[in-house]
């Protein structure tokens, strides 16, 4: 083995999971944000932790309204998902500039990504500081699903998304 850097270490380790982290935003509108640092933390109660850049809209928005869902999006949305995360909630409408289908979540505000495999509604327990990042810990509170939607992983440092 050689010493590896972060960087060299995530690509090694893909597909890395992915999901559109949707939060409400001031205006009321929904905001899609790109995100492959979350995962599962506990059964009892369901517990799930996205883990976010402060530089991004989307942490605010989960501090400011208690709320977040996670879609794990199928291959209809896989350029739309990556443009997601190349640009910001605070100058862009995701939503209508990258066509996101979107439908109303079943017990929370945001909006959610339709024909998905999964999708989390969660609501915020606690947020902790990680460094360079903020992780952020959720119950979720509705689940849902469809298995016949394909998901789609990250690939390349983030730079890609594809089935497997
Ligand atoms: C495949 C992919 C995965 C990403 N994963 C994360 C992540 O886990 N955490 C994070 O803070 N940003 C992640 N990003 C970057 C954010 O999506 C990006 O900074 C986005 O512009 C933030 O949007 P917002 O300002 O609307 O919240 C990822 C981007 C891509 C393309």
């Amino acid at each position: 083995m050689t010493d590896l850097t972060l960087g060299q270490a995530q690509r090694l380790t893909a597909p890395a999971p992915f999901a559109l982290l949707s939060t409400l935003k001031e205006d009321g509108s929904t905001n899609f944000m790109a995100i492959s640092w979350w995962t599962y933390l506990s059964n009892h109660p369901a517990t799930i932790g996205v883990c976010l850049s402060r530089k991004g809209l989307s942490g605010s928005r989960i501090e400011a309204t208690g709320e977040f869902a996670l879609s794990i999006v199928g291959e209809d949305v896989k350029q739309a998902a990556l443009n997601c995360g190349r640009c910001s909630g605070r100058t862009t409408d995701k939503k209508s500039e990258f066509n996101i289908p979107a439908e109303k979540a079943s017990v929370i505000v945001p909006e959610v990504v339709a024909n998905s495999r999964v999708v989390f509604e969660c609501r915020l327990v606690n947020h902790t500081q990680a460094a360079d990042h903020e992780l952020y810990i959720a119950e979720v509170v509705a689940i849902r699903g469809n298995p016949e939607v394909k998901q789609v992983f990250a690939f390349d440092g983030y730079a890609r998304l594809d089935t497997i």
